[in-house]
């Protein structure tokens, strides 16, 4: 049968558990072994103790799971061709010639590099003496596909990541819990979103929690945002009824000719001009925190059963393919095609306008 790896690379993400469950079960269920490599790359470089063939029952009681439970690591070795030759040798040695890389852009680039290394890394190892000839037949090809596991959803080509609904339900909680205290005491609050240069979450929870203002990357304000921060306040607290104004910045927002916009700037221009009384929380990895809500489960689910699929139809020519959401679908998109826009999009992001950014990454 197949023997297929399954790893989480970068930062979590809640719903990564849901989707390494679904992987070794739909494996099993199709005849498969199904390694964990944990630690991510490193776990992979390391080999021993890291590579683990995964039980059914291993997979019990953790759909709920946040965090990933085989663990993930930044991992410098693997970026260099050495490291990548003891991992291939590693694999080579179980007979791990499928691999589902659940991970951000970077994690999904590493895994495509490897795949298109693999026949030159397998002579060297050949050429060694590292492995047997054999192998060149048996481990001729190492599938590989993708999941996109981060919360941030700044991935071209689908629609939701993983891990961004958990986020989103992580920051409202917060959002809520502040605005109990901020209501109380008339008190303005500057909360700093984390994810990178995306603005997806500040900006959804932003409208589901009657922020006052929001600054995202995407969409830089016009003009001086300062004096526009000022006026739109001003207005808004002349209701009576609105006791406190919580403004939302993404971890990336910046201004229109790309300076940083902080918290501490914003919170400064309200105390200076209008004397405001306001306070600063910086969410950070609280938002990559806690359980994984249904939806990140259920798309968990279902991705990580259409990965095993996708590496059950891989024929030689198939190129490694991620597994998106479109809509309420989830296909199947060419890997390195949806990394590239995913880095065009950072690299431009001054250039692009909010229209442009957002049909470039999915709908969402
Ligand atoms: O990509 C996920 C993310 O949480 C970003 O939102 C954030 O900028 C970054 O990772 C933080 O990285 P680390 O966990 O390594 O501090």
């Amino acid at each position: 049968g197949n023997v297929i790896g399954v790893f989480t690379s970068g930062g979590d993400a809640q719903g990564m558990n849901a989707a390494v469950r679904a992987i070794v079960r739909v494996g099993m269920f199709l005849g498969c072994k199904v390694y964990y490599i944990k630690e991510g790359y490193q776990g992979m470089v390391e080999g021993k103790d890291d590579i683990v063939l995964a039980t059914w029952e291993s997979t019990s009681n953790t759909i709920h799971m946040g965090g990933t439970m085989i663990g993930s690591a930044r991992c410098m070795e693997f970026k260099e061709r050495p490291g990548r030759l003891k991992a291939a040798k590693n694999l080579v040695q179980l007979g791990i010639t499928n691999l589902i890389a659940i991970g951000g852009d970077g994690s999904l680039t590493g895994a495509n590099l490897f795949r298109q290394e693999w026949p030159g890394l397998l002579r060297e190892l050949v050429d060694t003496n590292q492995i047997t000839s054999d192998k060149l037949v048996t481990s001729s090809r190492l599938n590989i596909v993708g999941l996109v596991g981060s919360i941030d959803n700044d991935f071209c080509g689908t629609d939701m990541t993983i891990g961004v609904d958990s986020a989103l339900h992580r920051i409202l909680e917060s959002v809520d819990e502040i605005m109990t205290t901020a209501v109380s005491h008339k008190r303005a609050f500057v909360v700093e979103i984390m994810g990178r240069m995306c603005g997806y979450l500040p900006l959804v929870a932003g409208i589901s929690s009657e922020a006052s203002m929001v600054f995202i990357p995407e969409d830089p304000p016009e003009g001086d945002w300062r004096q526009g921060l000022c006026d739109h306040i001003r207005e808004s607290s002349k209701s009576d009824a609105r006791r406190t104004q919580i403004i939302l910045v993404a971890e990336g927002a910046i201004d229109r000719s790309g300076n940083s916009i902080k918290c501490s700037d914003v919170q400064r221009v309200l105390t200076e001009r209008l004397n405001m009384d306001v306070k600063v929380t910086v969410l950070g990895h609280v938002q990559r925190g806690g359980k994984a809500s249904a939806f990140d489960r259920i798309i968990g689910t279902r991705m990580g059963t259409e990965a095993v699929m996708a590496l059950m139809d891989a024929g030689p020519d198939t190129p490694a393919c991620a597994i998106c959401l479109d809509g309420i679908d989830i296909i199947r998109t060419p890997l390195m095609k949806a990394v590239e826009m995913t880095k065009m999009v950072g690299y431009k992001m001054n250039e692009l306008n909010f229209e442009e950014v957002v049909k470039l990454r999915g709908r969402s």
